[in-house]
């Protein structure tokens, strides 16, 4: 099939590859001439693990091109796909539609023949119909379906979560449109993923109900993290036995610094708004978002008693700073409260990250970046662990204690065990333990 993906951030790169890798012919369009320069030449814009193989393969086969000429790749294809931003309207919460009616008003110019106009893009309920109504008034004879499909994929997991989904959600009206979805997602029904087809209204309230209920389940967690630190439990042994009710079930009940990241706190404070404007407040998530906040800075004040509340001139090496380990993405990482707090209080702070730095930069400005703990860690007063990569779990603790100034660490994502920690030395604090 011929296929569409209009923008190319992370939702749209990463559905446009894995659709090339289905065997669909697909066009990806950007208004932007040297990225889809740079991806034309198979250079991936983002970090994403085997994003970049999977990509060269499919433009080396002619599957898979980057475009700047919307016109010619909407009216050659079956289906078209809005994949661009919806940010955080500033000042109010809303989901930004501003790119989405943008992108459906161009689509509809250049619609030839039987087209389905699919939204990927994560918008607000009554949206897809809103770009019915866009795409008609802007081209009335066009012959067109819209389908809600949003995306459900999670950063540094994409193409497999893409390519092994819990569910495929699509929205749609009639048959016909319902038809080439199928067609589309074949090679996932193929393998059994489960396709829940439903209504345009019901599909965008899926995606923002999911994201919404995941932040709910880990602020819960953290919130019973606190507690367990008051009463003298073990949140992992908690979460643990709590995660082994099916009902309940073992992901997303890891306590740590809060959640950041490109969609728990855009969809949240979205869906916020949906219910404000509707009169029907959802008022656990309004709680979820302020807990969430301010949780952020309640791991600067942990760390700060971790210093004896002194931490004018002392050197505190940090590792990690994006909101979770594989990606390099830093969008409303915990990291962004946590670290100006500490450099806001005078302290000296080293950064290591894997993926980072590219970002972390311009926005951690006022710290120093090294390429490894120990050399963060060498005559450092605290150390922090803020993103759980890989690289930071299997530290030799005793080295590290050495290298330090005091050996102090906030383990803020309990990637390390008390009892080991305090045998190397460490006067260690962790969440809920
Ligand atoms: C999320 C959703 O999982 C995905 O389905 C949706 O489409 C986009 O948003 P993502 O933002 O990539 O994906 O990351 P995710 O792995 O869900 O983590 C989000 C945040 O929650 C991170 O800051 C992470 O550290 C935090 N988290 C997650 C916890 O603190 N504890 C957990 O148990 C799980």
């Amino acid at each position: 099939m011929q296929l569409t993906m209009i923008g190319t951030g992370y939702v749209g790169l990463v559905s446009g590859v894995c659709f090339s890798d289905f065997g669909h012919d697909v066009a990806c369009v950007d208004k932007l001439p040297e990225k889809i320069n740079a991806m034309q030449h198979g250079e991936v814009p983002i970090y994403e693990p085997g994003l970049d193989d999977m990509m060269v393969k499919n433009i080396a086969n002619g599957r898979l091109q980057f475009t700047l000429d919307l016109a010619k790749a909407v009216g050659a294809a079956e289906a078209v796909f809005i994949a661009v931003g919806t940010p955080t309207r500033r000042g109010d919460g809303h989901a930004d539609l501003t790119y989405v009616y943008d992108a459906a008003r161009d689509i509809a110019r250049a619609l030839k023949g039987y087209t389905v106009v699919v939204t990927k893009s994560t918008v607000p309920v009554g949206t897809n119909r809103e770009v019915e109504r866009v795409i008609h008034a802007e081209n009335p004879d066009a012959d067109f379906d819209v389908c809600s499909n949003p995306e459900f994929l999670r950063e540094g997991a994409a193409i497999e979560d893409f390519m092994r989904p819990d569910r495929v959600v699509v929205g749609i009206e009639n048959d016909r449109a319902k038809d080439v979805m199928a067609r589309i997602y074949r090679p996932l029904a193929l393998r059994e993923a489960p396709i829940v087809y439903t209504d345009l209204e019901s599909a965008e309230m899926i995606k923002y109900a999911a994201n919404a209920f995941l932040a709910t389940k880990i602020t819960f967690i953290n919130e019973i993290a606190n507690l367990c630190e008051k009463v003298g439990a073990d949140i992992k042994s908690v979460s643990k036995g709590m995660g082994m009710d099916n009902r309940i079930g073992n992901k997303f009940l890891h306590a740590g610094p809060g959640y950041g990241g490109s969609c728990f706190p855009k969809d949240t404070k979205a869906l916020e708004r949906i219910g404000q404007d509707h009169a029907s407040p959802i008022k656990i998530i309004e709680t979820v978002i302020a807990i969430n906040d301010e949780r952020k800075r309640q791991m600067a004040d942990k760390i700060m008693y971790l210093c004896d509340d002194k931490v004018k001139g002392k050197r505190i090496a940090v590792l990690g700073v994006t909101f979770k380990p594989n990606t390099d993405d830093m969008r409303e990482s915990p990291s962004l409260t946590i670290v100006p707090a500490l450099v806001g209080a005078g302290a000296v702070v080293h950064v290591v990250d894997p993926q980072g730095r590219k970002e972390g930069e311009e926005l951690l400005p006022a710290v120093t970046w090294d390429d490894d703990p120990y050399e963060a860690a060498s005559g450092a007063d605290a150390i922090v662990v803020l993103t759980e990569w890989n690289e930071f779990r299997a530290l030799d603790l005793m080295r590290l204690a050495r290298v330090m100034k005091t050996p102090k660490m906030a383990d803020l994502r309990n990637i390390y065990d008390p009892v080991e920690a305090k045998e190397a030395g460490f006067d260690y604090v962790s969440v809920g333990r």
